[in-house]
């Protein structure tokens, strides 16, 4: 990434941090500040702006009750590229802001060959070498990555359809039709992570922060990055926790058993 994108990343980060603000409390950290997070909304919003006006003109018999949220068809089909071009827009900031801790590495190969433990919550804890993002995230990024360069192309080919050659505009539409299914896929999956499988995440793109149990959790090579702690070692220390809870519980329950069976004796 040139130190040009480097500088004006940081900067827009600053601008962002003034205009609001992140508050993170005793047992937090950090995750994503208010640019990342505008950014990732940003995107949000308009790639499913693009999906829902795509899907209505791709299957107007399965989906034209999708247009009068967007004013009719003539002018559903009108706003599909305009959508598109603004979350172009978006995923160019979004991808010099998040380029650096997306970058692949020998830890993000091993994280894929053992991701049937992962999607099946076999592992309680992440290995300890992943960091900021896990290798799935990062796949996820890098498609997204791909598939806005296609497109952005086809979808130029199919715009300016009369000034292009018509193989061309034909093989576009194949190309941009496959792009949004794998897309909406990615998607669906995405939003299952960031929800329901891996609870204490969605915050994260709310309020920025998380919990550090979430963080040593699922993200232990970061949690060791931001606090100097060792992930593993916290991760005994509360499952150690955990037991003497429960035995104490166990015990006042017994406690309490026996003076209800004492009481119950005293009754004549
Ligand atoms: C609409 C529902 C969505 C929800 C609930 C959601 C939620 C989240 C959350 C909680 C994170 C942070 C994950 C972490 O810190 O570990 C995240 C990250 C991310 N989001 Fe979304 N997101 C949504 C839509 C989208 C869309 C439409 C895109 C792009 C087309 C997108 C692209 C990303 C990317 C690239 C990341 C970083 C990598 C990852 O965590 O997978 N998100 N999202």
């Amino acid at each position: 990434m040139s130190s040009s994108a480097e500088q004006f990343d940081r900067k827009a980060r600053g601008e962002f941090a003034r205009l609001g603000r992140t508050r993170v409390y005793r047992g937090e950290l950090l995750r994503h500040p208010v640019y990342t997070r505008f950014l990732h909304w940003s995107v949000a919003i308009f790639f499913i702006l693009s999906l829902l006006t795509g899907f209505a003109i791709y299957s107007p018999w399965l989906y034209r009750w999708l247009t009068p949220l967007f004013g009719g068809g003539p002018r559903t089909r009108a706003l599909h590229p305009w959508f598109g071009v603004v979350f172009e827009v978006f995923f160019l900031f979004q991808f010099i802001n998040w380029f650096a801790p997306m970058v692949w590495n020998e830890a993000d190969r091993r994280w894929l060959r053992r991701m049937k433990e992962y999607v099946t919550n076999e592992d309680r804890v992440e290995p300890e070498e992943v960091g900021f993002f896990n290798g799935g995230q990062k796949l996820y990024f890098w498609a997204i990555a791909v598939t806005a360069v296609l497109f952005l192309i086809t979808g130029l080919l199919m715009w300016f359809d009369d000034v292009v050659p018509r193989w061309s505009v034909a093989v576009s539409y194949v190309v941009h039709d496959l792009a949004a299914l794998v897309m909406l896929g990615g998607l669906i999956i995405h939003i299952y992570e960031g929800t329901a499988h891996q609870p204490g995440t969605f915050r994260s793109m709310i309020d920025g922060t998380v919990t550090e149990k979430w963080a040593w959790t699922h993200h232990p090579a970061w949690y060791r990055a931001v606090t100097g702690r060792d992930p593993r070692e916290v991760y005994e220390r509360e499952k150690r926790r955990q037991a003497e809870r429960e035995r104490a519980v166990e015990n006042w329950e017994r406690e309490q058993d026996a003076r209800e069976r004492v009481a119950d004796d005293r009754v004549p």
